[in-house]
């Protein structure tokens, strides 16, 4: 067994949440790419240093952390929503850089760090990952915009000073990822661990809607080409047709509207919005994308509207790795017998785009309530730890 010391870990990653602490509890605010998404890649890649691991930048500012040769790679991302939690994606960080330190000091195996950029998607889906795994073509990155319209290409260029070259996926064996759960089973249950089966696959685009802007006061109604009125009918209309093609593991959500120019009294001629749906089916998602074109065509052209699709950015489902998938069940039986499960991941994780170049695996710990992408996020810190010795005892069978 490795020896790991959950001390260091836990200070390590209270470090990190110094970076971006925001709002009440234990709030972060440290999008990729804003000041203290930066300088907290920055403190990692010292603490990377000083564990004796090479810390790499790639061209889009993934951080790695690695050792020379043949090597298991552990880690998440450390970037954050733009209102989150202290733990998504930096647990897996800390946990990955706590057992890569704790394997050279006690003569594990050979493992590497990873901190990807932008799994919040600022830019889209699980970008840094994704453009590493080949998932995403780094020029159709690069014309990506976030809520603000700022791109891509833009954004990563206050990396620039930072950023190498890309790093050779063949050096390594496999990839696993601890992670919060974010969701409420374990909670509820009171277990410790979830080992992962398979991560759902997800579709995203912008969809704008064109009206024609004019006086709130003085248009007639029948006059109107209201660009929110539009949305509201697309929402209503979508609704009610998944009813026939979902299933109850299916969700879909307009996180972001944007209408233009934003004020009470002026009719928007402007609605542009975020489309997001998620299922464990590729063939249900691909329905659902037709369902989605087809009511925003049938609502533009009853309405007057103007309509427009963004590029559609997407992620397949994917299974993971049988192999370490077993080794983290046999470590699960040991720290934490009986209080541990399998169970699908219904978020996102770049996990998801590694299984492309290597065998992935992924375990989770419990979060309170279930609440994430919140500032109200929390674990207990005993099943921080329990995650942790869950992921050393995996990497010190020798099986991985
Ligand atoms: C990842 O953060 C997701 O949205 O699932
Ligand atoms: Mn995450
Ligand atoms: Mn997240």
């Amino acid at each position: 067994m490795l020896k790991v010391k959950p001390e260091r870990f836990l200070d390590d990653l209270h470090h990190l949440r110094s970076f971006g602490a925001a709002g009440v509890g234990k709030g972060v605010v440290r999008p990729a790419y804003s000041p203290p998404d930066i300088a907290a890649r920055q403190w990692l890649a010292e603490r990377m240093a000083e564990a004796g691991l090479r810390p790499q930048f790639d061209p889009v500012g993934s951080l790695f952390g690695l050792v020379d040769g043949p090597s298991l790679l552990l880690g998440s991302h450390s970037d954050s929503q733009p209102e989150g939690g202290w733990l998504d994606g930096a647990l897996g960080v800390i946990a990955g850089l706590e057992i890569a330190r704790a394997a050279r000091e006690t003569g594990g195996p050979p493992v590497s760090v990873v901190s990807f950029q932008d799994e919040e998607g600022r830019f889209g889906v699980t970008t840094g990952s994704a453009i590493w795994s080949g998932n995403l073509a780094l020029e159709v990155a690069d014309r990506q915009t976030d809520r603000m319209g700022v791109s891509f290409a833009e954004a990563r260029a206050a990396m620039a000073h930072l950023a190498g070259k890309f790093v050779d996926p063949s050096q390594f064996s496999g990839f696993m990822e601890l992670h919060i759960e974010q969701g409420p089973w374990l909670s509820e249950a009171k277990e410790a661990v979830g080992i992962v089966t398979d991560i759902v696959g997800i579709r995203d685009m912008r969809i704008t809607f064109d009206g024609e802007q004019n006086h709130a006061g003085t248009t007639p109604m029948h006059r109107r080409r209201d660009a929110f009125q539009g949305l509201a009918r697309f929402n209503a209309l979508i609704n009610e047709r998944f009813r026939n093609v979902v299933s109850p593991q299916t969700v879909w959500t307009i996180g972001h509207v944007a209408l233009h120019p934003d004020a009470h009294s002026i009719v928007p001629g402007r609605a542009t919005f975020s489309m997001q749906w998620r299922d464990g089916d590729t063939e249900r998602l691909s329905r659902m994308e037709t369902v989605i074109r087809d009511a925003a065509e049938e609502v533009a052209s009853a309405a007057g509207l103007g309509l427009s699709f963004g590029d559609m950015l997407g992620l397949e489902p994917v299974p993971m790795d049988a192999r370490l998938r077993a080794a983290l069940c046999e470590s699960a039986d040991t720290v934490a017998p009986g209080r541990w499960r399998q169970m699908q991941s219904g978020a996102l994780h770049d996990a998801t785009n590694v299984a492309r170049l290597m065998p992935a695996a992924m375990l989770f710990v419990p979060s309170i309530n279930g609440i994430s992408h919140a500032f109200a996020e929390d674990t207990d810190e005993a099943d921080l730890v329990t995650g942790l010795m869950v992921l050393a005892g995996a990497v010190g069978r020798g099986s991985v």
